[in-house]
C-alpha cells in the first residue's frame, strides 16, 4: 500500500476515535448532569414536567403561589439548584449585609455574556466597581439630568403625542412604549436620534434584532441543563444559531453608534457615551467596552421604561378612582400651563402620580426577579442553607404579592398605601421593594427612569383617554423576556378628551 493511503487511513481512524471519544465524554456528562438534577419532590416534578401551567398562567405567579404557602418565603427548586426568596430580610441580607457572597458569578456571565459582554450588568468585583464609579458620575451629573430631562419633553411634545392624535383608535401600548423608549434612551445615552443615523438596515431591524437577542438570552437561563444550550451554542444550531445573529446585529448597530459618538464627541457632551469616553485619565477607551457600554444601557433604558409604562396604563385602565385622583392632581399643578411650560419640579411635586407609578411598579416589576450565585456557603435569616454555587434569587413580583409584606390587600393597586395622611409619598424600605434593586448595587438609572415615565404618564392623560382592552378581563401571559412583556401586547383604545 502506498505511504499517502496508509496516512489517508490513519488520518480517518484518529479523527474517528477522537470524535466518538468526544460524542462518548458529552453523553457521560449529560448523564452525570441528568442524575445530580433528578429529584422526586412535587415541585420539582411539576417545574419539568410543565404541569403547573395547568393551574397558572405564568412560572411567577406559580412561584408567587409557592413562596406564599411558605412558612419562611423562600422555596428551593432542586432541580434548577434555585433558592427564590420573597422575603425581605433575606433581600437584605444577599444585597447589603453579605453583598460580597452574592456576586453575579461565573454562571450569570456564561449566559448574559455573548449579549451584555463584560458590561456593568455582567461583572463582579474591580470590573463592577471600574464601571459603577464611570457609571454614577455619567449618570449622577445635573447637566446629564437636565439634559434628560430636555430630550424627554421633547420627544414627548414632538413626537409621541402628535403620533397618538394621528393614530387615534387602536394602539399597542407595549409596542408604543418600546420605541418612544428606545429613541429617549439612545438621545440621553449616546447623543442622537437614531433615526437620524447613517444604517445599513432599517432601525426596526436593529430593535427587533435586540429583542430577539434578550429573548434568547433569556430562555438559556430557564434550562434545567445548561449543557444543552451550551452544546447547542458549540454547534451552531437552533436558537443558540439564531441568538448569534441577533447579536451580530446588535454590534452592528453598537460600532455605528461609537463611531458616530467618536466623531461628535466633545468634552462638553452631555451624554453618557462621551461621559464614559473620557474616563481613561487620556487615554483611549477600546471599542469593545464601549460596545459593552452601549448594549447595556439600551437594555437598562429601553425595555425597564417601556414595560413600566405599558403596565402602569394597563393597571390604571381598571382603577378609575385612581385615574380621577392623578387627574385631579395634574389639573391643580399644571393650571394654565402648556405642555412645553411644564417643568421639572411640577413634576416631582405631584405626589399621588409618583405613588401611583410605584405601585404599578410594585404589581408589574420590569425586572420580576433577579438572581445571584452563591459564592461560599451561607445562611439566610430565615435558616435557608445556601450551598456555594447555589442561584440565590430574590423575586420583586411574588413579594408583591405576599401578605406577609404588604398586608392583606397586596394584590390590589393601591396607590394611597404610599400616601401618609396628608397626601405626602412615603418611601417603602427598598429590600421590601426591591423593584429598583437595594444596597450596594441598586439601579443608577432610578430618578432618571422616575422623571421620564412620570413626564409620559402626565402630558398622556393631560390629553387623552386610554382604554385597555382586556380579552376576558385577563392580563395577558408574560413573553419570556428579560423585562417583564406580555405576548401579543397591550392593546388600547386612545381618544383625545
Ligand atoms: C423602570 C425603570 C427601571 C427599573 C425598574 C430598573 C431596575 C433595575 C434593576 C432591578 C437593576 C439590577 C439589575 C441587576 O443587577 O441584575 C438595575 C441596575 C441598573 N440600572 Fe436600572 N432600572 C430602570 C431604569 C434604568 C435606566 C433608565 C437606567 C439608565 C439610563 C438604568 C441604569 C441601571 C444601571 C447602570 C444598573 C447597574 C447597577 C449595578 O450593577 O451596579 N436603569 N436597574
Amino acid at each position: 500500500m502506498e505511504t499517502q493511503t496508509l496516512q489517508a487511513i490513519f488520518s480517518l481512524l484518529f479523527f474517528s476515535f477522537t470524535f466518538l471519544f468526544l460524542l462518548f465524554a458529552l453523553l457521560m456528562k449529560v448523564l452525570s448532569v441528568s442524575r445530580r438534577r433528578y429529584c422526586e419532590c412535587e415541585v420539582c416534578k411539576a417545574y419539568l414536567t410543565g404541569s403547573w401551567l395547568t393551574q397558572f398562567p405564568n412560572l411567577a405567579d406559580w412561584y408567587a403561589h409557592l413562596l406564599r404557602n411558605s412558612p419562611t418565603g423562600t422555596i428551593h427548586i432542586h432541580v434548577l439548584n434555585n433558592v427564590v426568596t420573597a422575603n425581605p430580610t433575606n433581600v437584605e441580607h444577599m444585597l447589603k449585609t453579605n453583598f460580597h457572597n452574592y456576586p453575579k458569578g461565573k454562571r450569570f456571565s456564561a449566559i448574559l455574556g455573548d449579549l451584555l459582554g463584560k458590561g456593568i450588568f455582567t461583572a463582579d468585583g474591580h470590573a463592577w466597581h471600574s464601571q459603577r464609579k464611570a457609571a454614577s458620575l455619567a449618570l449622577g451629573g445635573a447637566s446629564v439630568r437636565k439634559n434628560a430631562f430636555n430630550v424627554v419633553t421633547k420627544e414627548v411634545e414632538t413626537r409621541l403625542i402628535p403620533l397618538l392624535s394621528s393614530m387615534q383608535g387602536s394602539v399597542d401600548l407595549q409596542e408604543l412604549f418600546s420605541t418612544f423608549a428606545f429613541r429617549t434612551i439612545c438621545k440621553i445615552s449616546f447623543g442622537f436620534d437614531p433615526e437620524e443615523l447613517e444604517l445599513s438596515r432599517p432601525l426596526s431591524e436593529y430593535v427587533a434584532a435586540f429583542d430577539r437577542a434578550s429573548m434568547l438570552s433569556a430562555l438559556r437561563a430557564t434550562s434545567a441543563i445548561p449543557l444543552v444550550w451550551k452544546v447547542k451554542r458549540f454547534l451552531n444550531i437552533g436558537s443558540e444559531k439564531e441568538l448569534k445573529q441577533a447579536i451580530e446585529i446588535v454590534n452592528e448597530l453598537a460600532t455605528i453608534v461609537i463611531s458616530n459618538c467618536r466623531k461628535s464627541d466633545s468634552e462638553n457632551s452631555h451624554d453618557i457615551l462621551s461621559r464614559f469616553m473620557h474616563t481613561g485619565n487620556g487615554k483611549e477607551i477600546d471599542d469593545v467596552y464601549l460596545r459593552d457600554v452601549v448594549v447595556s444601557f439600551l437594555l437598562a433604558g429601553r425595555d425597564t421604561v417601556a414595560s413600566g409604562l405599558a403596565a402602569f396604563f394597563l393597571l390604571l385602565s381598571t382603577n378609575p378612582s385612581a385615574l380621577s385622583a392623578i387627574r385631579e392632581e395634574i389639573s391643580h399643578v399644571t393650571e394654565g400651563k402648556r405642555d412645553h411650560e411644564m417643568s421639572y419640579d411640577d413634576i416631582k411635586s405631584m405626589h399621588y402620580v409618583h405613588a401611583a407609578l410605584h405601585e404599578s411598579l410594585r404589581l408589574l416589576p420590569p425586572v420580576p426577579f433577579d438572581s445571584k450565585f452563591a459564592a461560599g456557603d451561607d445562611i439566610l435569616p430565615d435558616g435557608t442553607e445556601i450551598t456555594q454555587g447555589t442561584r440565590v434569587m430574590y423575586h420583586s413580583y411574588a413579594m408583591a404579592r405576599m401578605k406577609s409584606v404588604w398586608g392583606a390587600d397586596c394584590k390590589e393597586f393601591r396607590p394611597e398605601r404610599w400616601l401618609s395622611d396628608d397626601g405626602v409619598f412615603t418611601p417603602e424600605s427598598p429590600f421590601k421593594y426591591p423593584v429598583f434593586q437595594a444596597g450596594l448595587r441598586v439601579c443608577l438609572g432610578r430618578e432618571l427612569a422616575l422623571m421620564e415615565m412620570k413626564t409620559v404618564i402626565v402630558s398622556v392623560l393631560r390629553e387623552f383617554d386610554v382604554e385597555v382592552a382586556l380579552q376576558n378581563g385577563d392580563l395577558p401571559r408574560f413573553a419570556p423576556a428579560l423585562t417583564t412583556s406580555f405576548k401579543g401586547g397591550i392593546p388600547a383604545n386612545i381618544r383625545r378628551r
